[in-house]
């Protein structure tokens, strides 16, 4: 099938990418490249020996996507592309309503348009909020704490009255955990712009020397040794799991949706431990006050995906922390190198 993945170019982006050419697809990627490097494409060819058509196109662009609809018969469109920092939307929410929301309808508008209806969106675990203790299970009501979360949790609700309103939609909502790690090559992975927000990816820079040590945001929750509990998925399974979506609603309509993460949680301590046994020492870290908005617990029942998908993770946690570490290793500045 022929695939068109917005934000293709990201760090989950270019994963997918290259999972969906290596199940046998055709893919066409668009990007506005605000937090991506086209570099992140020119290396899945590399891996793949296959060119993926890129259109630098802004989700805010209706003109831009309609000659993009009209440039390519897509069959499904699996759509990654959005502002994603937590911290960030509390500041600027607007922007993130804009681009976030206003910016998918003009997608779907787009779609409907060119009678493309089958889409895989790439939603978040942040909308169970903390209203309810892990496992999270799709059922579960949504409950955003942070303006990010707010605006999955809104185009999880466009898309499921679009699905109930037109049978003939296929969606599927994929609620991602903790994304972590990088392809076995170690020529593609996660390059944030700037400080990194995220916990994989800070250790990371600071076993690269690139940050002085890490400060672990609170050792007073109620876990096995204090702090933060997350369900971290290693990107490569996380891809896998898209790919698996999309086959799935060749043969279902409807609006499906699904936990994608391990089922099991990790401690910072125990996250920052196995990245050092990657790294093969001991990394600095020092405790600090606990983060606004962080919950003390986070992970998937994954059993949905895995019954209607045939889906699950196969990554240990030190397999992500060995991957992540080849690729930051190889790559100090991300694909600025
Ligand atoms: C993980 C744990 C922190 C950084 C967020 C978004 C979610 C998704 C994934 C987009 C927590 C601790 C972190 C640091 C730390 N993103 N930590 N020091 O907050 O679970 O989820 O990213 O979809 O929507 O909410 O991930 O990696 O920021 O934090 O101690 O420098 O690491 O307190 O316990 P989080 P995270």
């Amino acid at each position: 099938m022929t695939i068109l993945v917005t934000g293709g170019a990201g760090y989950i982006g270019s994963h997918t990418v290259l999972a969906l050419l290596e199940a046998g697809h055709d893919v066409v990627v668009m990007d506005n490249l605000s937090n991506a490097s086209e570099e992140s494409l020119r290396r899945v060819a590399e891996l793949t020996g296959r060119t993926v058509p890129f259109h630098r196109v802004d989700l805010t662009d209706p003109e831009g996507l309609d000659r993009l609809f009209s440039s390519h018969s897509f069959d499904s469109v699996i759509h990654f592309a959005g502002l994603k920092a937590v911290g960030e939307s509390a500041e600027i929410p607007l922007e993130y309503y804009y681009r976030n929301v206003a910016g998918t309808i003009n997608l779907l508008r787009a779609m409907d348009a060119h009678g493309v209806r089958s889409i895989v969106f790439s939603s978040s675990a942040t909308v169970y909020g903390d209203n309810h203790h892990a496992p999270f299970v799709e059922k579960m009501e949504m409950g955003a704490n942070n303006p990010y979360g707010r605006t999955k949790e809104q185009i999880e609700d466009i898309l499921t009255d679009l699905g109930a309103s037109d049978e003939r939609w296929s969606i599927a909502l994929l609620r991602y955990f903790n994304p972590v790690g990088a392809h076995e090559s170690g020529r593609i992975g996660e390059d944030p712009s700037g400080i990194p927000n995220n916990l994989m990816p800070f250790i990371a820079q600071v076993a690269v020397g690139r940050r002085e040590k890490l400060m672990i945001f609170g050792n007073d929750y109620p876990t096995v040794d204090g702090t933060g509990i997350r369900d971290y998925i290693h990107v490569v399974d996380l891809a896998a799991g898209h790919v698996a979506a999309l086959n799935y609603l060749t043969a279902h309509g409807g609006v499906h949706r699904w936990n994608l993460g391990a089922g099991t949680g990790s401690s910072v301590l125990q996250v920052l431990n196995a990245f050092s046994r990657a790294v093969g020492r001991e990394l600095p870290y020092e405790f600090a006050p606990r983060r606004p908005g962080d919950i003390a617990e986070s992970y998937a029942d994954a059993s949905a995906a895995l019954a209607d998908l045939g889906w699950s993770t196969t990554k240990t946690l030190d397999q992500m922390c060995e991957d992540h570490w080849r690729w930051q290793k190889n790559n100090p500045n991300g694909y600025a190198d």
